[in-house]
């Protein structure tokens, strides 16, 4: 561990957070509270993160939620418990604001799935076509593409573009090969996938099935196609949870990552929530790069300002536009976010 904070700030880069000794006595909640208020901050959780940090979070949502309460916030600083594409959505949004991300090495292999330079040269040979991405990829990427879409709207995206228009959908192909399935639309698929949506095992699913017949099976669409067609309800994770809130089933077998279990719980104390099994011997379906983020962590990028989300102002002022439209598209759609 490192002592000082000039020291953390020079390695920041390589460490990707501030490796600075936090005192074990101090009460982290309380201190985060404190920052927020001193701050004028507001933090913005996604369900798959710890549940000590959904629960210290002014906001807990989806990727399009928190994109929507990114763009209409009027704190000073948002700190961000999500990971990095994340962050860099609410940059765009509000690119005057201070955007923090606790450990910057919070990534996603679906974005990195989809280098920007590669994507170039493959949309080159696609000229007519528009590009939609599902909004786990870079900043750069977003520059590439014409409208952006997450889990909760891809649908509604989708089917605002003209039947005639060729698409081309980057980078998740597993959600691709869903929306083709939901669509009837054959898009021009990135062959790109979440390591935590594509490990689920169908054998083991299949057992567990057999042993809680009563369960409904739950699947986010990022779960590849034969681990969907067994399941009795998709939907993205805000989906995911309300489908447990109104249903009247009583046990549920997950397949998305285990953090949205926490919600669900709180949702509904009475039933019971079963993480969907990968197909190795361990028993969680945490995503490394959401867990990378931690209570002490969140303290010390509120307490210092740092890590800071700082991106090019081209990137910006090109790449605001993809997630603009999907705002736009998403809002007609009703899939507003609600007003408290
Ligand atoms: P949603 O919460 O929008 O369903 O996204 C899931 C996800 O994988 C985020 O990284
Ligand atoms: Fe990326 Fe998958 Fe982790 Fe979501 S769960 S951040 S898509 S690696």
């Amino acid at each position: 561990m490192t002592a000082d904070l000039a020291t953390a700030t020079r390695n920041l880069d390589r460490n990707g957070f501030l490796d600075i000794d936090v005192d074990p006595t101090l009460d982290l909640e309380a201190e985060i509270q404190r920052l927020k208020k001193e701050k004028n901050a507001i933090v913005l959780a996604h369900y798959y993160q710890e549940s000590e940090i959904q629960d210290v979070a002014d906001y807990i949502g989806d990727s399009l939620g928190l994109s929507q309460k990114a763009a209409e916030t009027d704190a000073d600083i948002i700190v961000f418990a999500g990971v990095h594409f994340m962050a860099e959505t609410a940059k765009m949004l509000s690119p005057t604001k201070k955007v923090l991300l606790p450990d910057l090495k919070a990534g996603c292999s679906l974005a990195d799935s989809c280098p920007p330079h590669i994507f170039r040269k493959f949309k080159e040979k696609y000229p007519d076509h528009t590009v939609v991405s599902y909004i786990n990829c870079t900043a750069e990427l977003k520059t590439l593409t014409d409208i952006c879409c997450t889990s909760t709207n891809a649908l509604a995206i989708i089917e605002s573009i003209p039947k005639d228009q060729p698409i081309i959908f980057a980078p998740d192909k597993n959600l691709g090969k869903y929306l083709v399935k939901k669509t009837g639309r054959d898009m021009v698929l990135w062959n790109g996938a979440c390591m935590v949506h594509e490990i689920f095992s169908h054998e083991r699913i299949v057992k567990l099935k057999n042993r809680h017949p009563n369960a409904k099976f739950i699947a986010h669409p990022e779960c590849e196609p034969h681990i969907l067609e067994m399941a009795d309800f998709i939907g993205s994770t805000t989906g995911l949870l309300n489908f447990t809130k109104r249903d009247d089933a009583t046990e549920y077998i997950v397949a998305t990552e285990s953090g949205i279990l926490h919600q669900m719980q709180l949702a509904s104390p009475h039933k019971s929530f079963i993480p969907a099994p990968p197909n190795n011997n361990c028993a969680c379906n945490d995503c490394p790069h959401m867990k990378r983020n931690t209570m002490e962590k969140l303290y010390l990028c509120m307490e210092y300002e740092q890590p800071e989300i700082i991106l090019p102002e081209w990137v910006i002022k090109e790449g605001v536009k993809s997630i603009d439209r999907m705002l736009e598209i998403s809002e007609k759609a009703g899939l507003g976010l609600k007003k408290d």
